[in-house]
C-alpha cells in the first residue's frame, strides 16, 4: 500500500492535507519516491487514506507548488525533483534558512524567481533584483493633490463606469506625447492600459488566438511576457542576442520555421541587457516582419529613460506597413501602482483591441486615469523626468565603478544608454548564478539570476542587476558584498578537487 507508513493526527493538530504532504515530502527528499514515479490519482490514494479527495487534492497542490511534484493533465501528477543530488551536494554552503524552505531545484522560472524575490525582501538585504524603480522619486504629494482636485471636479464621474478605450483627455496627451516621436497617431488610436503589461496581454489575445501560436522573443526577454506567454499556452521562440540587440539576420529563418503570429521585441534599453538595436536593424526587422505579414509588438517600457542622448526612432514611427503594436506606460518614469499605460494597434485592429480590453477588465480605473492626466497637465514631467534621469544616471555610473573595483577580471558587462539594468556575464567555466545567489544572499546582497529570463533555458551564467532602484552609498556596499562573495565562491570553487558535477538547472 502506498501509504502503509501513515498515520493521520484525526485530532487535526496539523491540517490532514499538510499531514500527506508532509509524508510525500519526506518521502520524496529522500530518494524513496524517484523522479517520475507517477503518484496514485487523488481519488484511490483518498479512499485509501480514509479522508476526502480535496484533502489529497490539496496535498498534490501543496506540493506542486514546491516544485516536488507536477500535474500532467490528464496523466497523473509525477514526482520531479526525487533523489538527484540536492543543492548543497556540491559543496556549496548551506543558504541561510530565512523563515522558509532553502532554493529547490526544478522550480520553474516563475517559482524561481518569486523564492528569489521573498529572500531578497529579508531585511538587512541590499537587493538590486526587482525591476522596480526608486520609491523616493514617485511624487506622491503631486498625485495626491490631482486625486483630490479630480475628485473635487469630476465627483461620481471620476468613479464611474466609462468607454473602455480611456479617459479621451489622458489619451490625447498620450497622443501628443507620441507624435512629439514622430508616431502618426491621434487620441482615438490609443487604448488605456492596466500598465504596459496589459497592453502586451491585450496584443497577444487579439493576435495568438487558438492553438498551437508560437512568438519570437529576444533572448534573453523580459520575464513577465515569458509569463504571459506560459499562461496562455503560447510557445516563445528565441532570437539570439549580440551587443547590438536582436540577430535580426535570424530572424527570417526563425519566421519560416516557427511561423509566429508576432514578434516580441524591446529595442530601447531592453530588459534584462540595457542594449539598444541600432537603425538598420530596425529597419530590416520591419521589413522582414512585412514580407512575411508577422505583427510586431514593440515593448517601450524604458524609452524615456535615457542618459546620454534620445534613443533611436521607434519601430511605430519607422512603420509603413501598419504591422506594429505599440506598448508602453508610466511605471518605470513616474509611477508604477497607478497601473496606466497605453496600446497603439495596427488601425485595422483598433476596434477588435478595444473590445478585448472591454472583455478582459471593463476599463482601466478612472480615478487613476483622470489623476495621471492631472499631473501630466500640471506640467512637471519633463522636470520629472530629468530628476530622474539624472539620479539614474549616477546610480549606473556608481554601479558600474563598484563592479569595476570589486568584480573578478572575468566578469563582463556593457555600459547601457538607458533603462535600469545591467546585465553581467560570469565567466565559464565556473559558478552558475544560481551558486553565486546563493552565496551572496548569506552577505545579505541579492540580483536576479539570467536564466528566468531565456525561452531557452540559457544564460546560467549571467545576472541582472537594478541600479535605479538604490541609492548609490547601498550600491557600492551591495556590489562590494557581491563581489566578495564571488570571490569567496570561486575560491571555493578552485580547491574542489574533482570538477563541479553539479549544476543547477532551474528551467
Ligand atoms: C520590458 C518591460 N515591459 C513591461 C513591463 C511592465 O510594465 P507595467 O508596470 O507598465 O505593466 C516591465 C516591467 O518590469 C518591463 O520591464
Amino acid at each position: 500500500m502506498f501509504f502503509s507508513r501513515l498515520e493521520l493526527d484525526r485530532d487535526k493538530s496539523r491540517a490532514l492535507y499538510l499531514q500527506v504532504a508532509d509524508h510525500l515530502r519526506h518521502r520524496i527528499e529522500s530518494g524513496e519516491l524517484a523522479c517520475d514515479t507517477r503518484l496514485p490519482a487523488s481519488r484511490v490514494l483518498a479512499k485509501q487514506l480514509g479522508v476526502n479527495r480535496v484533502t489529497v487534492v490539496n496535498a498534490y497542490a501543496e506540493l506542486e507548488a514546491e516544485g516536488l511534484v507536477t500535474t500532467k493533465v490528464g496523466s497523473g501528477t509525477y514526482v520531479t525533483a526525487a533523489n538527484e543530488t540536492s543543492v548543497h551536494d556540491d559543496q556549496t554552503p548551506m543558504p541561510v534558512r530565512l523563515g522558509g524552505p532553502p532554493l529547490r531545484r526544478h522550480w520553474n522560472a516563475g517559482q524561481m524567481m518569486n523564492e528569489m524575490m521573498r529572500l531578497a525582501r529579508q531585511p538587512g538585504v541590499l537587493s538590486f533584483a526587482a525591476g522596480t524603480p526608486a520609491s523616493e522619486f514617485i511624487p506622491v504629494n503631486e498625485f495626491r493633490r490631482a486625486i483630490n482636485d479630480v475628485l473635487r471636479r469630476d465627483g461620481a464621474d471620476a468613479l464611474q463606469y466609462e468607454e473602455a478605450s480611456g479617459y479621451f483627455p489622458l489619451r490625447q496627451v498620450i497622443a501628443e506625447m507620441l507624435q512629439d516621436q514622430d508616431i502618426e497617431v491621434k487620441a482615438n488610436d490609443i487604448l488605456i492600459t492596466a500598465g504596459c503589461q496589459q497592453a502586451m496581454d491585450i496584443a497577444l489575445q487579439v493576435m495568438a488566438r487558438g492553438k498551437d501560436n508560437v512568438l519570437v522573443v529576444e533572448e534573453p526577454c523580459y520575464l513577465g511576457l515569458l509569463d504571459l506567454l506560459s499562461s496562455k499556452r503560447i510557445t516563445p521562440v528565441g532570437v539570439p542576442m549580440d551587443e547590438h540587440g536582436m540577430r535580426v539576420d535570424q530572424l527570417e529563418q526563425i519566421i519560416l520555421r516557427h511561423r509566429p503570429s508576432l514578434i516580441y521585441s524591446t529595442p530601447n534599453f531592453h530588459n534584462p541587457t540595457g542594449i539598444s538595436i541600432p537603425l538598420e536593424r530596425r529597419m530590416a526587422m520591419l521589413e522582414i516582419a512585412a514580407r512575411y505579414g508577422v505583427p510586431i509588438l514593440e515593448d517601450t517600457t524604458y524609452d524615456e529613460l535615457y542618459y546620454e542622448s534620445k534613443p533611436l526612432p521607434t519601430l511605430k514611427s519607422l512603420d509603413t506597413n501598419d504591422i506594429v503594436f505599440h506598448a508602453g506606460g508610466f511605471s518605470k518614469t513616474l509611477v508604477p501602482g497607478i497601473r496606466i499605460g497605453y496600446l497603439v494597434a495596427p488601425q485595422s485592429l483598433q476596434e477588435r483591441v478595444v473590445t478585448t480590453k472591454q472583455t478582459t477588465d471593463i476599463l482601466t480605473s478612472p480615478l487613476n486615469q483622470r489623476a495621471l492626466h492631472a499631473y501630466l497637465e500640471s506640467g512637471g514631467f519633463p522636470d520629472h523626468l530629468k530628476m530622474v534621469r539624472t539620479a539614474y544616471q549616477t546610480r549606473r555610473d556608481t554601479m558600474l565603478a563598484a563592479m569595476e573595483q570589486h568584480f573578478p577580471d572575468e566578469a563582463r558587462w556593457q555600459r547601457p544608454g538607458g533603462g535600469i539594468y545591467l546585465w553581467v556575464e560570469m565567466p565559464q567555466p565556473g559558478p552558475t548564478a544560481t551558486e553565486l545567489y546563493l552565496t551572496a544572499i548569506n552577505y545579505n546582497v541579492a540580483f536576479s539570476i539570467g536564466s528566468v529570463f531565456s525561452a531557452g533555458g540559457y544564460f546560467a551564467h549571467a545576472m541582472r542587476l537594478n541600479f535605479a532602484g538604490c541609492p548609490p552609498d547601498e550600491i557600492e556596499e551591495g556590489i562590494r558584498r557581491l563581489g566578495k562573495a564571488w570571490k569567496e565562491l570561486l575560491s571555493r570553487s578552485n580547491t574542489l578537487a574533482e570538477p563541479r558535477r553539479v549544476s543547477l538547472h532551474i528551467l
